[in-house]
């Protein structure tokens, strides 16, 4: 039989998108479009019944419960406890609300509760009314497994990272700012909230505020009013007078979150405290320091190019100095990830920087990227996805990113990270840490 000449081009051509095809499975891969907002149907609930609930670490063997009513004399009560019903202690907290224009927030309650156990589940009721809640809280030794995504928006793709965060078992999510792009509108902070409630009422989520936290508009309205209002995180409990930068311990690691948008130069407040937050790291207790802001300080994506640098030249001296290993960071919508770096260029006492805001805003993703590479650049590309950061003891963590490639979690990037504790670095640059700790 003779072949015939249409097909066998039909078959070459098919050869190639299959070839084509399998190849852009690589980090130059380009993820489809941005999906749509998600669309909340209006669900009222009583009054006095709790919304938005969601849970953060406040302080040594604590939790702070947060939940939203419209009715503003409900209580600001939790009751819990480690049996579901039974719920033998109790705690209350404190309220408040705030106003936007015409908007009117609900009665916003953060009510700490603890001591708690560790690693173990409690059964909790908020206001003493509305459906029973369960969270479980972090382990006290290692291993801790951290889920990490920034940029979350409210979209199709949201959606879909969260239901992949909702498969890992982690301990505690982290989110290093942008969370719900309500952008002035303030019934989309209320429609964020509903979004993440069945995780954020479960684990404990620590975030730090991005640009569209802000929602300033001059002699009208504060900086970060309803980001400040809603996410309350443990800024007292850490010696900080702003909300927007704090840290907190857990099972051996001191995260510090730090506010791209607030005054970070050397006579500011932020500074300040870091100085004194970092005077207070002891790494026999907590061999791992990680340190989570918005605005990425290396980065090779063409978005946002250079605006992290002012900050970067006021902190990296003394994040270096302090042995920080992982730096995490969003804004930039894609997933970069480098190497031990200081300077803008490759150093072994340098902390890891991994920039991952993409979340599945509505924004969509940033594509282009300068060319060529940088030397300290490992790994990027422009998909959704979140991270996982396995800390397994003292000295290893795995940290993987997984790809939302089409609806299906796909790990695409992964790295063992050693701390750099023990490893000489942090004796080596203790003089100069002293020395900096001890300037006026
Ligand atoms: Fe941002």
């Amino acid at each position: 039989m003779k072949p015939n000449p249409k097909l066998l081009l039909v078959l070459l051509t098919f050869g190639v998108v299959l070839v084509t095809g399998f190849k852009s499975t690589t980090a130059d891969y380009v993820r489809p479009p941005p999906r749509e907002n998600l669309q909340f149907p209006w669900n009222p609930k009583p009054s006095s019944h709790p919304q938005q609930v969601h849970i953060s670490l406040a302080g040594e063997k604590q939790i702070r419960v947060t939940w939203i009513t419209d009715d503003h004399s409900a209580q600001s009560v939790v009751k819990y406890g480690k049996q579901s019903g039974k719920y033998d202690s109790l705690a209350e907290g404190e309220s408040t609300s705030y106003s936007y224009f015409l908007y009117n927030s609900g009665k916003i309650h953060h009510t700490v509760i603890g001591p708690l156990e560790d690693d173990t589940i409690y059964y909790y009721q908020c206001g003493g009314e509305g459906p029973e809640f369960r969270f479980k809280t972090p382990p006290s030794k290692f291993p801790i497994t951290f889920a990490v995504a920034g940029d979350l928006g409210q979209t199709g793709w949201t959606k879909s990272t969260l239901d992949h965060l909702d498969k890992c078992k982690y301990d505690v999510h982290m989110i290093p700012g942008d969370l719900s792009y309500a952008d002035f509108i303030q019934h989309k902070w209320d429609t964020f909230g509903e979004l993440v409630q069945p995780l954020a009422s479960t684990r404990p989520w620590m975030v730090t505020q991005g640009n569209h936290e802000k929602e300033h508009i001059p002699l009208i309205t504060e900086e970060f009013a309803s980001y400040n209002a809603r996410w309350k995180m443990p800024y007292e409990e850490s010696g900080s007078g702003s909300n927007l930068y704090y840290s907190f311990d857990v099972a051996g690691v001191h995260v510090i979150m730090l506010g791209s948008y607030t005054d970070y130069d050397e006579s500011s407040d932020q500074y300040s405290w870091l100085k004194a937050d970092l005077s207070k790291v002891d790494r026999e207790k907590t061999p791992w320091l990680i340190v989570l802001f918005h605005v990425p300080w290396y980065n090779s994506n063409e978005a946002h190019q250079c605006e992290g640098d002012n900050m970067m030249e006021s902190m990296e001296h003394l994040l270096y100095s302090a042995g920080v290993d992982l730096v995490l960071a969003g804004h930039v919508h894609a997933y970069e990830r480098s190497k031990r770096v200081y300077g803008g260029k490759s150093d072994s006492c340098g902390a890891v920087h991994i920039t991952i805001g993409d979340g599945g805003n509505r924004e969509g993703l940033a594509h282009r990227y300068k060319n060529p590479k940088p030397e300290w650049s490992v790994f990027r590309e422009a998909s959704f996805g979140h991270g996982e950061l396995k800390i397994v003891n003292a000295s290893h963590a795995f940290w993987t990113w997984h790809r939302n490639d089409d609806d299906e979690p796909v790990k695409s990037d992964e790295v063992w990270i050693t701390s750099l504790n023990g490893s000489g670095c942090i004796a080596e640059r203790s003089y100069e840490l002293r020395k900096i700790l001890a300037a006026p």
